[in-house]
């Protein structure tokens, strides 16, 4: 059947704005009318010309509303000329599956349906964020066109006779004729071209040995949980199908929902606490928790050890040639974002490696990795990857995790001891101030930018805990891409102390409502490795907190978070 396209009239919604990785908003502000067709029909504003007989990738974590959005999308993309759309099975796609898909495919972009790590349902959040055509998240000047956009759009281009009933739950192509042009959808299995990269990437033969264990080595007894999110699919076909891990055992929450079961599925010492407390109590090696959309992950050891995401990086780092990606591609840069601790520098230097500094966000690794500079990298909010795709995976950090360990034959525990007995040891903690409210925690911040112009920070000395701490440096980081050369400001406040201790404030750029501050704490030690991180700290969070005065302007006494 030949389908027309209509132009239906719309008035501009305000705050469309993409924050780090994409527009985050409640399902009911997406459920306006007109709110999620006008985001879908700035982004092919934004992509312009390039849209007519392009592909698109579409799917994302299965949260409340994702099925509506891609029939809106569905019908938009074809009435803005486009050839195909490759959408996950029941719209399940991860994000770092998406990354791979639009590379392998050699596609224009994708567009993902998830809000991350935000807690879904009709009550919660939902997100669009689209990733350009090297597979990672669209740059900031993408971001803010799309944003331009929304502010002046007065229609979007619509088939309303498309019919997307049920379009995406089974496999398979259907063609449809739109003002005369081909639009086809193309439904594919959400795991096969993963599973694919996955099985070129890692030697799958000595994972499942480690797994199943042999007869000089017991099996590795892991607990995956996906909190009921998009990695359950990816998790069942590879840990329990390809490597034989047991389906009862050895993962939980893996089916997804789209209210991911009323789990906040974040995976951090408090919102998978279940995972953390299964662990403790019983006689795993290791547990792992993902993201809702796959992308970020959390390492514990027996009995819940915590591997900080900057360890993590820094371990993967120090240990790459047990991975036959690496083996055959060869190593080059590594890079964290500006919050994460230094781990990761240590290795470079002693490897000769190029080492870059970020800002948070996995778009600016991207050109780094296009550039061929930079092979591994990772940030402190439990996202670790490497160039295979251009997002952070969390399956990919777990199946690397388990190649060196199946390398080194130690535990989690002897892997991190033995590499702070050579490297040092960066303790590390995030303080987490969720929903604060919004005036507040800008004034907190000003507060702050007002401390950076006077300069009364440099040289002043802050004495908790039987420690004094004198800053050397404090600043707003400011980050040049070295491939592009664009500037970006404005990414955290940091104060620098003589011992090398560091303090950096920042705003989320996650969140729905309210504001998040996050104040980063990290202090390198060389001898003194095995103390409790903790109680390492606990000075230098005492003086974050007297130097921000963020009790005074937030009423917190707590944070609702600390990682
Ligand atoms: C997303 C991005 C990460 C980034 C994180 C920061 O997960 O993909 O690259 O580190 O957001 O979140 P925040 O809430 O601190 O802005
Ligand atoms: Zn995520």
């Amino acid at each position: 059947m030949s389908l027309t396209s209509v132009e239906v009239e719309t008035i501009p919604f305000e705050g469309q704005k993409p924050g780090t990785s994409g527009l985050r908003k409640k399902v009911k502000v997406f459920m306006e009318k007109h709110y999620t067709e006008n985001f879908i029909q700035c982004i092919f504003n934004t992509l312009d010309d390039k849209v007519k007989g392009s592909t698109l990738v579409v799917g994302g974590d299965g949260r409340y509303f994702s099925k509506q959005a891609i029939n809106t999308i569905i019908r938009i993309a074809a009435a803005n000329g486009v050839s195909k759309l490759i959408i996950g099975q029941l719209g399940l796609l991860s994000t770092p599956a998406v990354s791979s898909l639009i590379r392998n495919h050699k596609v224009l972009g994708g567009i993902v349906l998830t809000a991350s790590h935000n807690p879904g349902g009709i009550r919660h959040d939902f997100g669009i964020k689209y990733n350009i055509e090297n597979g990672g998240p669209a740059p900031t000047h993408f971001t803010d066109d799309i944003y331009e956009h929304s502010k002046k759009i007065k229609s979007y281009k619509f088939t309303p006779k498309l019919e997307t009933d049920r379009l995406i739950d089974v496999l398979g192509t259907t063609s449809f004729k739109v003002d005369g042009n081909d639009f086809v959808v193309e439904v594919i299995d959400s795991t096969a071209d993963y599973v694919r990269l996955m099985k070129e990437i890692f030697d799958f033969k000595k994972l499942r040995t480690l797994i199943r264990g042999t007869e000089q080595r017991p099996p590795f007894n892991v607990l995956i949980d996906s909190m009921n999110g998009v990695t359950g699919v990816y998790v069942r076909r590879i840990f329990v199908e390809e490597l034989g891990a047991s389906p009862d055992n050895n993962v939980f929450r893996i089916v997804p929902l789209d209210n991911f079961g009323e789990v906040h599925p974040d995976p951090n010492l408090v919102y998978a606490k279940d995972l953390v407390d299964k662990v403790k109590g019983n006689s795993y090696d290791m547990g792992v928790a993902f993201d809702g959309d796959g992308d970020r992950n959390m390492i514990i050891g027996k009995k819940a050890f915590f591997v900080t995401p900057s360890d993590s990086l820094a371990v993967i780092a120090n240990n790459l040639e047990c991975i036959p990606y690496f083996q055959k591609h060869g190593v080059r840069g590594f890079a964290r974002s500006m919050p994460t601790a230094a781990a990761v520098d240590r290795v470079a230097e002693k490897l000769n490696k190029e080492m870059f500094e970020v800002p948070t966000g996995w778009k600016f690794f991207g050109n780094l990795m296009d550039a061929g500079r930079l092979s591994l990298c990772g940030e402190e909010s439990f996202g670790t990857g490497s160039d295979h795709i251009r997002e952070k995976d969390g399956i990919w950090a777990v199946l690397a995790w388990l190649s060196i360990i199946e390398h080194k034959n130690m535990s989690i525990e002897e892997i991190l001891k033995e590499h702070w007995s050579i490297y040092g040891r960066n303790y590390f903690t995030r303080y987490d101030y969720e929903e604060v409210d919004s005036d507040a925690a800008d004034k907190m911040m000003q507060h702050l930018e007002k401390l950076l112009e006077t300069k009364g920070l440099i040289g002043k000395s802050f004495y908790s805990g039987g420690k004094t701490y004198k800053v050397t440096k404090a600043d707003n980081f400011s980050y040049v891409d070295p491939i592009d050369k664009s500037v970006t400001d404005n990414q955290g406040i940091r104060v620098l102390f003589d011992d090398g201790s560091r303090l950096v404030y920042r705003l989320s750029g996650t969140g729905s409502s309210g504001a998040t501050i996050r104040i980063y704490i990290d202090s390198y030690e060389k001898k003194d490795v095995l103390s409790d991180a903790q109680e390492m700290l606990k000075p230098l969070v005492t003086i974050g907190l007297e130097i921000s005065k963020l009790k005074q302007f937030t009423g917190c006494d707590e944070p609702t978070v600390i990682t």
